[in-house]
């Protein structure tokens, strides 16, 4: 008998599925670099997220927009070699899967150059094509519904999604077309907890969420939020870790064992 040797405990799509059915949250968090990544990997976050909110947090951008497959590769490369245990989940920017072809080339690119584990891209229906072309060539998709940063322009703002029926409606039809077009795991941005919670009990996918209320599959936070250095105003859904702890360890271990027993997001966290 063949055998493929595996990292013994290393995160997969498959135990996503498994922690779903088991309502074990999924803790996952960003990170752009080494360093971080190794001390979220030790303090058992889940999922490590490349997120392109590397345009904001780590470049000083004004929005996502302008994140390059360049910046996504290099950053997820840095953040796979603190790896061990994580799964590595890595952002398709702007304009990088507008066709299944272009698609197809960049996040191979993502598992390829960078060692990525499932890639995550914005929007609906209209990516149905797309999320298959990917997931029947071998690489996982994790959708990302609500509040889609790279559509800022378009939707005015960063403003909570799915309020109105209609639009409640219409998500969670999105939610299950994804899900049939072969989609792994859901992304919920800033989302009615009600929603969310209707939308993770109908899909069988993992639903992470964001703003998203605390009976979704797993939690994610943008790290530099968790660490409090966020400039500005901090967003509703994020937690500053920092305050009650006396390391950036502590800190994360905090958020870890918050979400794992449910206890983030609290009800002022919440839409
Ligand atoms: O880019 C990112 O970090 C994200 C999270 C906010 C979910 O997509």
């Amino acid at each position: 008998m063949s055998s493929h040797p595996q990292p013994s405990q290393r995160i997969t799509v498959r135990k996503l599925l498994q922690m779903k059915s088991e309502a074990e949250k999924i803790v996952c968090l960003t990170a752009y670099d080494v360093s971080f990544a190794k001390l979220l990997d030790d303090a058992g976050v889940d999922v490590v997220l490349v997120g392109d909110s590397l345009g904001m947090v780590i470049q000083g951008l004004e929005n996502t927009l302008p994140v390059s497959m360049n910046d996504m590769v290099y950053h997820s490369r840095c953040v796979a070699n603190g790896l061990k245990r994580a799964l590595l989940m890595v952002d398709m920017p702007f304009m990088s899967h507008i066709t299944p072809e272009i698609a197809l080339q960049n996040a191979g690119r993502l598992m390829k150059e960078s060692g990525a584990h499932i890639v995550k891209l914005e929007g609906g229906s209209e990516q149905r094509e797309v999320v298959s072309a990917l997931t029947s060539n071998g690489i996982p998709v994790c959708a990302h519904l609500g509040l889609q940063p790279q559509r800022v322009h378009k939707l005015g703002g960063y403003r909570v999604q799915g309020r109105e029926e209609e639009a409640a409606e219409h998500m969670l039809e999105e939610a299950s077309i994804l899900q049939q077009s072969g989609a792994d795991a859901l992304l919920l941005e800033c989302v009615p907890a009600e929603l969310a919670t209707k939308i993770s009990q109908t899909v069988s996918i993992p639903v992470i969420g964001i703003g998203a209320g605390v009976d979704v599959d797993g939690q994610v936070l943008v790290l530099q939020d968790v660490l409090g250095i966020t400039p500005g105003r901090a967003p509703k859904f994020s937690h500053n870790f920092m305050a009650g702890a006396d390391s950036i360890q502590a800190a994360i271990g905090l958020y870890v064992d918050a979400v794992k027993a449910k206890q983030f997001p609290q009800q002022e966290h919440i839409f």
